[in-house]
């Protein structure tokens, strides 16, 4: 099945709890929340207390993308806030297994993110304790970036590797998702769909639904 999880980096955060009701409304699957520590990345975003704050405005699992060093110091906050899924950076981690096996012991879902540059290879040994793996096809940091095309090969790549395992492991894409790439990514075996400027850029309903509607 495919899921949209529409990322609320690109929300007015003027009015971020009714935005998030909108995408409920619409039947957006997921809310993607992308935390950036300005270390990991440059960019600093919003935490704990955001998250907390948005929590009873829908009932929709909670995608946390953590682009943050050594993610491991902040699991248990993050799940107290919320948090259905946690995805962790591959490069942000020197224990990667460790952290992976931590999130799994919270009890909520496992996801590791690789950023454009990271080869699909480095989760060879962890792919079975995954839940998801995140695509990342812009360097993290910013939204409203370009599409790097490459990202399409480690799709292929990725999705060839969990086939051959046996597993059925979800592949999410992260950055420059746009109506008029969405049919390459699903065919190139991503099957969750995170989307942040082209979705709250204009009419967020009209932006969901016709997003889940390439997407069926
Ligand atoms: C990038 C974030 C993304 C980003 C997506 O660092 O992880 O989730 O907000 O935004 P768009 O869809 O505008 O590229
Ligand atoms: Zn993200």
């Amino acid at each position: 099945m495919n899921y949209l999880a529409p990322s609320i980096l690109s929300a007015d955060f003027s009015c971020l709890g009714e935005q998030i009701k909108s995408l409920d409304a619409a039947g957006a699957h997921y809310v993607h929340i992308d935390v950036m520590d300005g270390a990991f990345v440059p960019s600093i975003s919003f935490g704990m207390p955001v998250i907390r704050t948005i929590r009873p405005c829908t009932k929709r699992p909670f995608d946390v993308h953590l682009m943050v060093k050594e993610p491991s110091r902040y699991l248990k906050e993050f799940v107290a806030c919320g948090a259905d899924m946690i995805t962790i950076h591959a490069e942000s981690c020197v224990h990667l297994d460790r952290t992976i096996e931590e999130i799994r012991e919270f009890g909520v879902r496992a996801c590791v993110a690789l950023n454009p540059a990271t080869e699909v290879g480095v989760l060879e040994y962890v792919l079975p304790k995954l839940d998801m793996v995140l695509v990342m096809a812009v360097n993290p940091g910013h939204g409203g970036q370009k599409f790097i095309r490459y990202s399409l090969e480690k799709i292929r790549k990725l999705r060839r590797m969990i086939q051959e395992r046996g597993l059925d492991t979800d592949i999410e894409v992260d950055g420059g998702v746009t109506l008029s790439n969405l049919g390459e990514i699903l065919d190139a075996g991503a099957n969750v769909i995170v989307a942040g400027s082209a979705v709250f850029r204009g009419d967020i309903t009209g932006n969901v639904k016709a997003f889940l509607e390439a997407m069926e």
